[in-house]
């Protein structure tokens, strides 16, 4: 029996095959697929000034069509999500469906430089400004992130740190609490 993913109590492993969210709707460029997603759908008017509904696409799952080291792919697979708007997925998404899915990575390969464009960006700035020091839920298997309520038991923090792939926020794995961004040193 294959695990799904709001089951799990610890964080994916590479080569293992799960029971996935994915909704099917066209993602531009690459046309209309079952893609993996991670949270729920949303908007982002406060801060990002993001309008359209959107879903985020799960890394982790995603097929790597431009290779594990393209910069472009990666960063578009993290903030391009997956819009309902007037000619794209203008009627809205469909239910969310369960597929079986390779996992390829752990997180995002573009992670250490989203993270740090995040922390450079104004629009993130403000964001993370009103959630830092805040105190994360836990859900009975892991933190959830306090911005849009996403359980990220099944992502493995890096140097004690869980980062949440939607929208760059750090989370200290032991506490729950909240980070700053990381400004990186000139
Ligand atoms: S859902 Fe937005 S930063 Fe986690």
């Amino acid at each position: 029996m294959l695990a799904r993913l709001d089951e799990l109590t610890g964080p994916v492993e590479v080569g293992k095959f799960y029971l996935v969210p994915t909704v099917r709707a066209k993602w531009m460029p690459y046309g209309v697929r079952d893609w993996p997603i991670i949270g729920p759908q949303h908007n982002d008017k406060h801060c990002l000034d993001f309008e359209h509904t959107h879903y985020h696409l799960d890394a982790r799952f995603m097929p790597s069509w431009h290779g594990h080291h393209c910069e472009w792919y990666w960063s578009h697979v993290a903030v391009s999500p997956m819009q309902a708007k007037r000619g794209l997925n203008a009627g809205g998404f469909p239910p969310v469906v369960w597929k079986r899915r390779e996992c390829k990575r752990l997180e995002n390969p573009q992670t250490d430089a989203l993270f740090k464009r995040a922390a450079e960006s104004k629009t993130f700035q403000c964001l993370h400004a009103d959630y830092v020091g805040r105190q994360a839920k836990h859900d009975g298997r892991g933190w959830v992130c306090p911005h849009r309520s996403v359980p990220l038991a099944d992502h493995a923090p890096v140097d004690g740190v869980i980062r949440c792939p939607l929208h760059f926020m750090r989370i200290d794995a032991s506490t729950g609490k909240v980070l700053a961004s990381e400004v990186p040193s000139q």
